[in-house]
């Protein structure tokens, strides 16, 4: 008998909103206090880069959700750094910051842990370079190590050919120092969280349509205002499919961030006939919140995921699959190749896990089908390669194998969500 999941739960912040918060308060004059934000390593490593580069940040440690006071004065309070800056295993810290500094009169020597220095940089660096900033490559040209030296910006038009949030705000954020216009156009929706903290904060730019956006330099002071982070959708989504999945749950997760950019999971989830509702939408400074109910109804069935949607819910694809392993019919995912580039390569991981779990998958290079209808058997290992959202996808399927599997770590959901593993036994 598998043990059922019941009751309530506020996951920590959202990790996305919280690196947009630390960094855009520093774009603003005074003093900002950012509520509920994500205790995730990858946001602490934001908070020891800013602070390196002169910023005032306290975070006041509460509960699972601490918040932070941020004392900034634009970008002229944006110094030289004190050392070299360690993003840890961020994706979103290198390359947000990355943009950051571009236009900034000074060096900044960027790294990270094995893992980052293995993830494609050029799709910020060479494009701040275009706009004006020197970047060298300190090992292997495209990969961290680089440093950068702050120049002169001109704006430029890019159209990127992946739609990743991540690249758009690092150019949006090197666009805000530059001369003229600064365009980025996505070729799919993604996630708009910097669109709304800019509206929230009064930071001006113009969106042509969903995928367009476009800044020029800021020349006024605009004021510090506080923030509330809405909780992480992302790692709601372990839960969720925990929930559908297990006989006999039933769960309410509260206050969840339900961006449009962000919601794919639920509408798979939904697509495959799980009984999941979205209930009180209420909004969270500029961004909808609203608590989203689970309960198992066995019943679920098969869904497809494109590459036009992929964006609205990369990472929630390792525990989608998941759900496509305990359905009654097939979950297909296609147009997911960038999942081969981020905290390790995870469409193989996932294939090679699922695999020796007992699932029926075929890997393709951009996605992979998985097929139900049977109980996974498990008592295999469970590589992880220190991803944490493979390590959070293991723990969940713990809790339904037959036999328990072998977990080549736990310690990796600290990059995003420190308390997981006590989070998931509290609803058990
Ligand atoms: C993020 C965007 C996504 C996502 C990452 C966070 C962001 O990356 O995978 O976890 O905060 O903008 P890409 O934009 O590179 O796809």
């Amino acid at each position: 008998m598998h043990k059922a999941l019941q009751g309530t739960l506020a996951v920590p912040g959202d990790k996305s909103i919280t690196h947009r918060a630390l960094i855009f308060a520093c774009l603003t004059t005074g003093t900002s206090k950012i509520e509920g934000l994500s205790p995730a390593h990858d946001c602490l490593s934001t908070v020891a880069c800013l602070r390196s580069m002169g910023v005032d940040i306290v975070v006041l440690e509460g509960e699972e959700t601490p918040t932070a006071i941020v004392n900034s004065q634009g970008w002229q309070g944006i110094g030289n750094p004190s050392g070299i800056l360690d993003a840890g295993n961020s994706g979103t810290t290198i390359r947000l910051l990355s943009g950051f500094v571009a236009g900034r009169p000074y060096e900044y020597e960027f790294d990270g842990d094995a893992s980052l220095r293995k993830r494609p940089m050029k799709r910020v660096l060479t494009r701040v370079a275009e706009m004006g900033a020197e970047v060298s490559w300190l090992k292997t040209e495209g990969l961290a190590p680089f440093r950068i030296r702050g120049g002169k910006l001109e704006g430029k038009t890019f159209e990127l050919d992946v739609a990743s949030a991540q690249v758009e705000t690092a150019l949006l954020l090197a666009g805000l120092q530059a001369s003229g216009k600064t365009v980025v156009k996505l070729p799919f929706p993604a996630r708009d969280h910097t669109r709304r903290m800019f509206h929230y904060l009064g930071i001006p730019f113009e969106s042509a349509d969903e995928l367009t956006t476009s800044v020029r330099e800021i020349s006024d002071s605009i004021p510090a205002k506080d923030m509330v982070v809405p909780a992480d959708i992302s790692s709601a989504a372990f839960f969720m499919v925990a929930a559908a999945i297990i006989p006999g749950s039933s769960i309410t997760l509260k206050n969840v961030g339900i961006n449009p950019g962000r919601t794919l999971v639920l509408d798979v989830l939904s697509r495959m006939n799980a009984d999941i509702k979205v209930i009180g939408v209420n909004s969270l400074s500029g961004e909808p919140v609203a608590d989203i109910r689970v309960r198992y109804n066995g019943q679920l069935s098969s869904a497809s995921v494109t590459a036009e949607e992929i964006a609205r819910g990369i990472d929630e694809i390792p525990i989608l699959a998941l759900a496509g392993a305990f359905s009654q019919g097939e979950l297909s995912v296609s147009g997911a190749e960038e999942l081969r580039h981020k905290e390790s390569d995870r469409l193989q991981l996932i294939a090679d896990n699922m695999r020796g779990a007992g699932a029926e998958i075929d890997l393709r290079e951009d996605g992979f089908t998985i097929r139900g209808g049977k109980h996974l058997k498990g008592g295999s290992r469970w590589a992880t390669a220190d991803d944490h959202r493979l390590a959070m996808t293991g723990l969940v399927a713990n809790l339904i194998c037959q036999e328990e599997l072998e977990l080549e770590e736990t310690e990796s959901p600290r990059i995003s969500y420190p308390n997981f593993a006590a989070d998931l036994n509290s609803l058990l």
